[in-house]
């Protein structure tokens, strides 16, 4: 088995009277590809937000990369290889595509955007370096045709893979995606389950992946945890949440059947565990919430 990657210990995080997160604990190892899943407003993204130094948790523990991170600022977990897209997109619609990039890219760079763009005192090389893996990472997206058109004026599933090459672009060891399949075509999530494999596979990296796109979770990821009210609901491999009562339950807001009960109600009792009924929000994707 791979070594952890990351390691969440019982994260808690508390809004006023809401408690968002309680006692959250989970793990990514290097290579695999761990979805997130759970109902709207169930946490996921304040999960990521606390991931990444945005939120501050009233308690638990963050490790990466066998480091304890908990107290870094965004901007040291982002050097220390953690890279995140987010549910309503992070590209800056004026600028172009590869503008984007090299701001993202600057993340590692060890001088300011602005530094690198006036040309100041050593960066000139360094801007030339970047600039040539900007190009390649937007190759490697396909997205050399759009590379000089501004962001704003692109389709939403081009501005999309514009945030997923900006993440890239920070050169991770994890890439944390919030919803990536939301608002694209089949067509086009069909597309992201091969890159996300390529990903893993070529590029050996990490990922964490929160999605509704169930078919999508079903076909990536190599292990699932469910999020339901800020809990753990379950984890395991997506094959086995997939039919897992108290998960349906949780997603169609019925009551779970727990798995080897009597079936006392004769035969009229829907049997989860043979046939899950089609999961809500699996067809189209959906865009809202907090980012
Ligand atoms: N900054 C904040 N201030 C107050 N409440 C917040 C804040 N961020 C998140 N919440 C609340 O925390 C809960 C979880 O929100 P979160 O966005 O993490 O859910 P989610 O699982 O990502 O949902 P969705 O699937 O709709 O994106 C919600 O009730 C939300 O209103
Ligand atoms: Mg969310």
């Amino acid at each position: 088995m791979s070594r952890q990657l990351l390691k969440v210990d019982g994260l808690r995080l508390r809004f006023g009277g809401l408690q968002v997160l309680n006692d959250l604990s989970l793990t990514v190892r290097e290579g695999q590809i761990v979805g997130l899943i759970g109902p709207n407003g169930a946490g996921k993204t304040s999960c990521f937000n606390c991931l990444t130094g945005i939120y501050q948790p009233q308690g638990g523990r963050v490790y990466f990369d066998g480091r304890d991170v908990s107290h870094l600022p965004t901007h040291r977990r982002a050097r220390r290889g953690i890279a995140r897209t987010w549910q309503n997109l992070g590209v800056i619609d004026s600028l172009t595509v590869t503008e984007n990039v090299m701001l993202a890219q600057h993340q590692r760079a060890g001088y300011s955007a602005l530094a690198g763009m006036l040309g100041l005192a050593g960066t000139w090389h360094r801007e030339r370096e970047l600039r040539r893996d900007a190009a390649e990472i937007i190759e490697y997206f396909g997205l050399d045709e759009v590379a000089h058109e501004r962001a704003g004026e692109l389709p939403y599933g081009v501005r999309k893979t514009c945030d997923m090459a900006m993440a890239l672009a920070t050169d991770p060891k994890l890439l944390m995606l919030d919803e990536p399949a939301s608002g694209l075509s089949p067509e086009e999530a069909l597309g992201l389950a091969s890159t996300l494999r390529e990903l893993r596979d070529r590029l050996r990296l990490t990922i964490l992946m929160i999605e509704h796109h169930v078919p999508l979770v079903a076909e990536v990821c190599d292990y699932v945890y469910v999020l339901n009210f800020g809990e753990l609901l379950t984890e395991g491999e997506p094959e086995a949440i997939q039919r897992h009562p108290e998960v349906i339950a949780a997603y169609l807001g019925g009551t779970a059947e727990p798995e080897g009960a009597e079936d006392d109600a004769g035969d009229d009792t829907v049997q989860f565990a043979s046939e899950p009924p089609e999961w809500p929000l699996m067809a189209e994707g959906k865009s809202n919430g907090t980012a």
